[in-house]
C-alpha cells in the first residue's frame, strides 16, 4: 500500500498565510510516502515565489514531487516565455521538468503539460507521452503506475471542458502508454472520475491547496491510498474564512476488470 498526499495549485504570491502551517501540520500527521504538488506552484513565476514554494516544499515530509503549471511561466514576458519558459521553475524544483518516483508499491511519472505558446491550456507532447511509455513498461507489472500533470484530459467538477489540447487523443495517449491513475489540478475544483471512453484510467483532481483564488468556496487536498486493486481518496476541506483543514468523506474506487467502479459510500 502507497499513500500518496495530493496538493496543487498553492500560486504562492496569493497564498493566504492562515494555512500554510495547517497544511504542514496535516501533512505530517498523515505521513505519506510520497507528496505531489501538480503545478501552479507560483501565480506569475517570479524569483520570490518560487522561493516561497521552494521553502514549502522543503517543509513537507518525505520526498516531494513537483510538475510545472501554467502560471509557472511568464504570462506578459513573451520573449521569456518562448524562449526559456521553465528557467525560473528550473532554478528553484531543478532541471528536470518530468522527474519519477519509485514506491514499493507504484511508480510516478510526474508529466510537463505547461505550453510556453498558449500559456493557459496545456498539452501532451509526444515526448512526454515516450517517457511514460518508457517508465511504464519498465515498471513491474504489479505496481500501480501513477501520473502527475497539471492540466487533465477530462472535465471539470463543473462540467467545464478539459482545458488542454486534443482531450480525446490525450486520454487515448495515457491509457494506451498504461496509466492507472493521473493526479492533476489546474481547474481549482476537486473531482474524481474516468471517462467513458478510458475506464481504465483514474482522473483525480484537487483543487487549490492554499492560494486564495477559490472557484469552490474552500481549499483542499487528498490522500490517495493505492490499495490493493482500489484507490481510496481522502479529501481534506478547508471552508473560506475557516482556519484548518476537515475530512470529507472519502471515496473508493475498485477495478475488478479493465474498468475503474466507484464503491457505493459506507
Ligand atoms: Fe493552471
Amino acid at each position: 500500500m502507497s499513500r500518496i498526499l495530493h496538493l496543487s495549485d498553492p500560486h504562492f504570491g496569493t497564498v493566504d498565510d492562515r494555512l500554510v502551517q495547517p497544511c504542514l501540520d496535516l501533512a505530517h500527521r498523515m505521513q505519506p510516502d510520497l507528496c505531489v504538488i501538480s503545478g501552479d506552484l507560483t501565480q506569475r513565476a517570479r524569483a520570490d515565489q518560487f522561493r516561497a514554494a521552494r521553502d514549502f516544499m522543503a517543509r513537507l515530509p518525505g520526498p516531494v514531487l513537483v510538475v510545472p503549471g501554467n502560471h509557472d511561466m511568464p504570462l506578459e514576458n513573451l520573449p521569456l516565455r518562448l524562449l526559456a519558459p521553465f528557467v525560473g521553475y528550473r532554478r528553484a524544483f531543478g532541471r528536470n521538468t518530468q522527474p519519477q518516483v519509485h514506491l514499493p508499491d507504484a511508480v510516478v511519472q510526474g508529466v510537463n503539460t505547461a505550453n510556453p505558446l498558449v500559456w493557459k491550456s496545456g498539452r501532451l507532447r509526444s515526448s512526454s507521452v515516450a517517457q511514460l511509455r518508457q517508465t511504464f513498461a519498465a515498471a513491474p507489472k504489479e505496481r500501480w503506475r501513477v501520473v502527475v500533470m497539471h492540466h487533465a484530459p477530462v472535465p471539470a467538477a463543473d462540467g467545464t471542458p478539459a482545458d488542454i489540447a486534443d482531450p480525446a487523443e490525450t486520454l487515448a495517449a495515457l491509457a494506451d502508454a498504461g496509466a492507472d491513475v493521473v493526479l492533476s489540478g489546474h481547474t481549482h475544483m476537486p473531482h474524481t472520475g474516468f471517462a467513458e471512453t478510458a475506464a481504465g484510467v483514474l482522473f483525480l483532481q484537487v483543487g487549490t491547496a492554499l492560494s486564495t483564488r477559490l472557484k469552490t468556496g474552500a481549499n483542499d487536498l487528498a490522500l490517495v491510498t493505492l490499495g490493493t486493486g482500489q484507490i481510496t481518496v481522502e479529501s481534506w476541506i478547508c471552508a473560506s474564512g475557516e482556519e484548518g483543514f476537515s475530512a470529507a468523506p472519502s471515496v473508493t474506487y475498485t477495478r475488478p476488470g479493465l474498468e475503474w467502479q466507484k464503491l457505493p459510500n459506507p
